[in-house]
């Protein structure tokens, strides 16, 4: 079948899972061919269901062909909604993308008159956990009768993914969004109740007013660890030069400069953690800065000075969990697990991922990295996401 060429082919953080997609009479109902094939990407496998206002939106062909399955248009004899998502249902989520004001309203009440809300009245009756994504004008979402159908469905447990405010409207969110917030429901939750720090990407040193010297880190790494960590309940902060403009609950971004400022950021942020990933490349030595624009000139002497080792600041007021990272060039996969090795004893840290740049790495989007916990001393290699998925899961493994 056409869908199996794409299941999976982004990752397997779905595999085996079954998820309902909901769709509502919104604009936004365009979105959700691309979301049912983003979730399949990830390994899922959707069912949808529309109301009848969704289907004058897109038809349901759309969705039988991002879906490859039957799509509910109407309850029959059949009892979709008791055998999708009733007590003994075999679906694993709920999710209505895009959720329209009346639909959040009706199940808020109780009242189901369309297959959308039907399924939900099924759902929150047996426990099945739902997500909901409203879509719909500033006008109606700021409307106190929505709002507190909102606020009410959250008292019930359901989850809502925080639409996107512009232009007046309370837009669809971005379907990475969704599907993380999907990932994250029907994830393990070893991090529930953790608060975790993470750094990623290089950092700045200030030459003269308008140079710098920095690295070719593109902090990818560690913005995929920091979100698989949230994927499974953490509450993350992520300090980094870079903006990601990820927007999530429990996900804040700190912004730095220079390994001064990377440094005061973790050291003010990491009260009350219980792990540190030092995943950032930050600068070895900092710059005597200048204070005006250095004039061109035939020969140019700059004074480098050491700058501060954040893991070793970071031990002497901190005493649980760091991940360290090592960037090397030129060695041997001996020399760098040794080197690796060397390192998680020297700085007591709990687990050390090393790789060399030169052959991969540094800004690029796949790694090969080696492992190294008190444990084990393990080899991985693929995409940046799928890596630190499996860093993740050492860690889980081996420390907690
Ligand atoms: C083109 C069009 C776009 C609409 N967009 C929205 C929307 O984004 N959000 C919303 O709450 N209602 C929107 N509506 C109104 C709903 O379709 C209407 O409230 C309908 O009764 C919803 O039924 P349902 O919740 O069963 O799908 C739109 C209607 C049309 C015709």
């Amino acid at each position: 079948m056409h869908l199996e060429r794409i299941r999976g082919v982004e990752s397997r953080r779905l595999e085996g899972k079954k998820i309902v997609l909901g769709v509502t009479g919104s604009i936004a109902a365009v979105e959700c061919v691309k979301l049912a094939r983003e979730l399949a990407r990830r390994g899922a496998e959707v069912f949808a269901v529309m109301s009848e206002a969704a289907q004058k939106i897109i038809h349901p062909y759309a969705l039988e062909f991002a879906t490859g399955n039957r799509v509910v248009t109407e309850i029959t004899g059949m009892i979709e909604h008791v055998n999708y998502l009733g007590k003994d249902g075999f679906a694993d989520l709920y999710l209505i993308a895009p959720a329209t004001a009346n639909t959040i309203s009706k199940i808020a009440n109780g009242i189901d008159d369309t297959p959308v809300t039907t399924f939900a009245t099924a759902a929150l009756g047996s426990g099945k956990p739902m997500l909901i994504a409203p879509a719909m004008h500033a006008a109606m979402i700021e409307n106190k009768a929505v709002k507190e159908n909102i606020e009410k469905l959250k008292k019930m447990g359901v989850e809502f993914i925080e639409p996107k405010f512009a232009e007046e409207k309370a837009k669809f969110p971005d379907i990475e969004k969704i599907c993380l917030h999907v990932e994250r429901k029907l994830y393990s939750k070893e991090f529930l109740g953790k608060k975790v720090l993470v750094t990623a990407g290089p950092t700045y040193e200030q030459i003269d007013p308008v140079r710098f010297i920095s690295n070719r880190s593109s902090g990818l790494m560690g913005k995929e660890i920091a979100l698989e960590l949230w994927r499974r309940g953490a509450e993350v902060v992520l300090v980094s030069s870079k903006d990601f403009g990820i927007d999530l609950p429990n996900f804040r971004e700190v912004h730095v400069w220079s390994v001064r400022d990377m440094l005061n950021a973790v050291l003010e942020e990491i009260k009350g953690c219980d792990l540190f990933v030092s995943s950032a490349a930050p600068a070895d030595f900092e710059v005597e800065m200048r204070d005006k624009k250095i004039k061109t000139a035939p020969e140019l002497v700059l004074k480098l000075k050491e700058a501060p080792k954040i893991i070793k600041e970071v031990r002497r007021v901190y005493g649980g969990h760091i991940v360290g990272f090592k960037a090397e060039t030129g060695l041997s996969d001996e020399e760098l697990a040794k080197i690796a090795k060397e390192r998680l004893e020297a700085d007591k840290l709990a687990m050390v991922v090393a790789n060399d740049v030169l052959e991969r790495g540094m800004g690029t989007e796949e790694t090969r990295v080696v492992v190294v916990t008190a444990r084990r001393t393990q080899w991985l290699e693929g995409r940046k996401s799928l890596v630190a998925q499996k860093i993740v899961e050492i860690y889980v493994e081996d420390l907690l």
